[in-house]
């Protein structure tokens, strides 16, 4: 087994699903870990060292790499952290930069993905930008407890729309990006078909699980004080609730056809992804 493709972020929401993707293809690739012992095991996975925080890990876990599938891991804000990976990958001869970016990143200015883009632009590596909107996965990752304990959707988001993108449609991208030719120096904006309000959401919900689910609509005040009673960081709240203000105006409804023309069938809905991961939120039957 010779891999040349090296997937980062393995324990996470999409690349975890390429790692899965790639191994049914039975296409070898470097799994890129923090940990040795880290990411799932898979036949066709090659475990690798990799922390963007320690530059030592780069060399060895781009040895023989020809294309790469980078994440920002969102507790890495600084776009600094890029460079020496990136130096490193054209030291290496890397053809492909397949990088999960962030829909709307080429005109906001203050996420960090628009600063690591214009790197590996800089960088001349050849590139791909995948530019997703919200994850219909936060569901059962960010939100899971509050909707199996308290049977309520808890954002502050009103009646703002958003268009929820399922993360096994992004991986189907990336994979093809990382194996087929046709994605060089190209950017996709990727949303789901439809874009939906949490009310809606968890009528979805309330209707397939036959479960009454509620969409509380706290005010951002009280979003706040709940999340800070659950011990998370005053600065990761603050991410949150800019995410969910920015729902709340509007600004997350956008719809885009690039993720069906890719893909050549309908992105996964939200009715889909709420019927394959019931057993995530209930696992016992009620
Ligand atoms: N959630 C959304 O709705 C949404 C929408 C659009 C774009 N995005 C963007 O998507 C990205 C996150 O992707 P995701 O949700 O698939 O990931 P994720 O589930 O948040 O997982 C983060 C991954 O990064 C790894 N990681 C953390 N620190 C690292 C380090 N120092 N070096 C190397 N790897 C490290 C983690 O590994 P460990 O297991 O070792 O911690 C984990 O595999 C972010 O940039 C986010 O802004 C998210």
């Amino acid at each position: 087994m010779n891999p040349s493709v090296l997937v980062t972020g393995v324990t996470g929401n999409v690349g975890g699903e390429i790692a899965k993707l790639l191994n049914e293809k039975r296409i070898p690739f470097k799994s890129a870990v923090r940990s040795t012992g880290g990411g799932p095991e898979l036949e066709y996975a090659q475990r690798t060292e990799f922390d963007l925080l320690r530059p030592a890990t780069f060399a060895p876990a781009l040895a023989g790499v020809e294309r790469l599938f980078l994440i920002r891991p969102p507790a890495i804000a600084d776009p600094k952290y890029f460079e020496p990976l990136l130096e490193e990958a054209r030291r290496q001869g890397v053809k492909h930069i397949v990088f999960l970016s962030l829909l709307g990143a080429q005109t906001l200015f203050f996420v960090p993905h628009r600063k690591i883009e214009k790197r590996i632009l800089k960088s001349a590596l050849p590139y791909t930008f995948l530019r997703p909107s919200f994850f219909t996965q936060n569901l059962n990752t960010t939100h899971l407890e509050e909707i199996r304990e308290d049977r309520r959707i808890y954002v502050p988001a009103g009646k703002g729309r958003t268009s929820f993108i399922d993360v096994r449609d992004i991986a189907e991208v990336a994979v093809r990006a990382l194996t087929e030719n046709g994605f060089e120096n190209r950017a996709y904006d990727l949303t789901g078909s439809e874009a939906l309000t949490y009310e809606e959401v968890a009528a979805r919900m309330t209707e397939e699980w036959g479960i009454p689910i509620s969409y509380a609509n706290p005010s951002m005040g009280e979003f706040k004080a709940y999340w800070h009673s659950r011990g998370l960081p005053a600065d990761q709240i603050n991410v949150m609730a800019g995410i969910y203000l920015t729902a709340k105006i509007g600004f997350a409804k956008k719809v885009t056809p690039d993720l069906e023309r890719l893909l050549g069938r309908k992105p996964l809905s939200v009715s889909q992804y709420v019927r394959d991961y019931r057993a995530e939120f209930f696992p016992e039957p009620l």
